[in-house]
């Protein structure tokens, strides 16, 4: 292979003709005429393939019958302007080689399959339209999130996966142990001397790390043992956690808020074909929605506010509204979908249904939490200020039943030269199937970790 291979995407978008390429990826369906075949080539680095002309005759055109759907393929040849309306350029081949074949079991035929079936394949379906679609969003959006935060002078920081301490309270982690038999009664034993869990959030460690590096970002993997088998939650998911020292409620949600704008921007600006692609196939109002996110500001309710709006609304729902129950995902649906019809932030929760690092708000009641609702999705962020008193912080923590001792390094912060600091998190796939209109998160993850399910 002794030239350089040029991706498809690239060939496509080539300003003049352009002789002697060496393009190489996987066979999306192949026509035989007289005297010469249509190879539809993709490799993945654009939704489009680009068309391969292939006369009988050139070298390796004896391998042509096998070169069947899922075949790889490996095209020398030149660019040639395409009479075939859409692309600008064909392929006009001087040689081809047969890399791996496909037998007629490779189950991405041309017909759509349903996105069950895929994933039941998912080691192939990257190999499918949307799934291409959907992974090169994922990596551009990835970039488009270092580039924010690197650009406002956030700090990246690679907060533990295995942690000892459950941030939000809820107790849905993993157990990270190498006992065998009873593990509960010998935890002094396991391998870190104490019981270790994989993280549900890097939000504690990140908070050191700003108040002392003031602005800072994680974005990793987490995890969460919550047996929802819903189109939102999954096992072991992405977030990006920012925390900032010297920030308060409304800096906060000032930051989701450009953020969640950013992203959308980013994707509009870069991911055009793949959005034109979702926008076709999968969402048709995804342009509008997506551009409604970027021009208009996000609405802004309190908790109380918004529970009100609820009852008012004359909304049958499954889970009954009211003052001090949590939001379930319908009751954020409707204020975003139907009463708002926007992203909005709901803030000020009641203390009762929220974490102890949050920060008490003088009425006793409520703390500085703040979740993002958008439409489609219901709540992509979730954040607060953070409780940075001493005397208060320990008060919250005996409210949840935590020892402060079992969190001395997190207290310590407060006793050393405590500063008010806020942050979020953004689960990363929610963002995606609100950028792609993608509907489940298993569709928007390389292999889904969700109850009963860990193939690949
Ligand atoms: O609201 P959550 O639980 O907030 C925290 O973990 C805070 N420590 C964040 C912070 O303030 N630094 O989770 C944040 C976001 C949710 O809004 C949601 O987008 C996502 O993480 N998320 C999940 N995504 C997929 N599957 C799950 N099981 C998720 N649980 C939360
Ligand atoms: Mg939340």
């Amino acid at each position: 292979m002794a030239n350089k291979r040029t991706l498809v995407k690239h060939a496509l978008a080539a300003v003049t003709a352009e002789t002697d390429l060496l393009v190489q990826g996987w066979v999306r369906t192949r026509r035989d005429a007289k005297g010469f075949s249509f190879l539809e080539i993709n490799d993945g680095s654009c939704l489009a393939n680009l068309q391969v002309v292939a006369d009988a005759g050139i070298p390796g055109s004896e391998h042509l019958p096998r070169l069947t759907t899922g075949a790889s393929v490996s095209v020398r040849g030149s660019l040639v302007p395409s009479p075939a309306g859409g692309q600008k350029w064909e392929l006009k081949a001087s040689g081809v080689v047969l890399v791996g074949e496909a037998d007629a079991t490779y189950p991405l035929q041309k017909k759509g399959h349903t996105l069950e079936f895929l994933r039941s394949i998912a080691h192939l379906r990257p190999r499918s339209n949307l799934f291409g679609a959907v992974f090169r969003l994922r990596s551009r959006l990835a970039y488009a999130v270092h580039q924010f935060f690197q650009e406002r002078d956030f700090v990246y920081v690679h907060t533990p996966i295995i942690t000892a301490s459950d941030c939000e309270g809820a107790g849905e982690m993993f157990r990270v142990t190498t006992l065998k038999g009873n593990i509960d009664q010998q935890a002094e034993a396991d391998f870190f001397g104490r019981r270790a869990y994989l993280t549900v959030s890097g939000q504690l460690e990140g908070e050191t790390f700003a108040c002392a590096l003031s602005n800072i970002y994680t974005f990793g993997p987490t995890f969460r043992a919550e047996n929802s088998n819903t189109a939102r939650h999954t096992a072991e998911f992405w977030m990006i956690e920012p925390e900032m020292a010297f920030c308060d409620l409304a800096g906060d949600m000032d930051m989701a808020e450009a953020f969640v704008k950013a992203m959308a921007r980013h994707a509009l600006d870069h991911c055009a074909e793949d959005l034109a692609f979702f926008a076709k196939f999968v969402d048709k109002d995804l342009h509008r929605r997506l551009q409604f996110v970027v021009d208009r500001p996000f609405q802004r309710v309190t908790y109380a506010e918004a529970v009100d709006i609820l009852l008012a609304s004359g909304q049958t729902f499954e889970y009954p509204v009211a003052q001090g129950q949590n939001l379930q995902s319908e009751h954020e649906r409707y204020l975003t979908e139907k009463h708002f019809q926007s992203p909005v932030t709901v803030y000020d929760y009641p203390r009762g249904i929220k974490p102890f690092y949050m920060r008490l708000n003088p009425d006793g009641k409520t703390v500085t939490a703040m979740d993002v609702l958008v439409p489609g999705i219901g709540e992509v962020i979730g954040g607060s200020q953070r409780e940075e008193r001493l005397d208060q912080l320990c008060e919250n923590m005996r409210h949840h039943n935590l020892k402060p001792e079992d969190y001395w390094w997190y207290v310590d912060l407060r006793k050393y030269g405590t500063v008010p600091h806020a942050g979020f998190g953004l689960g990363f796939e929610r963002l995606l199937m609100f950028l792609s209109g993608v509907a489940n998160i298993r569709d928007v993850i390389p292999y889904a970790r969700t109850p009963g399910s860990a193939e690949f």
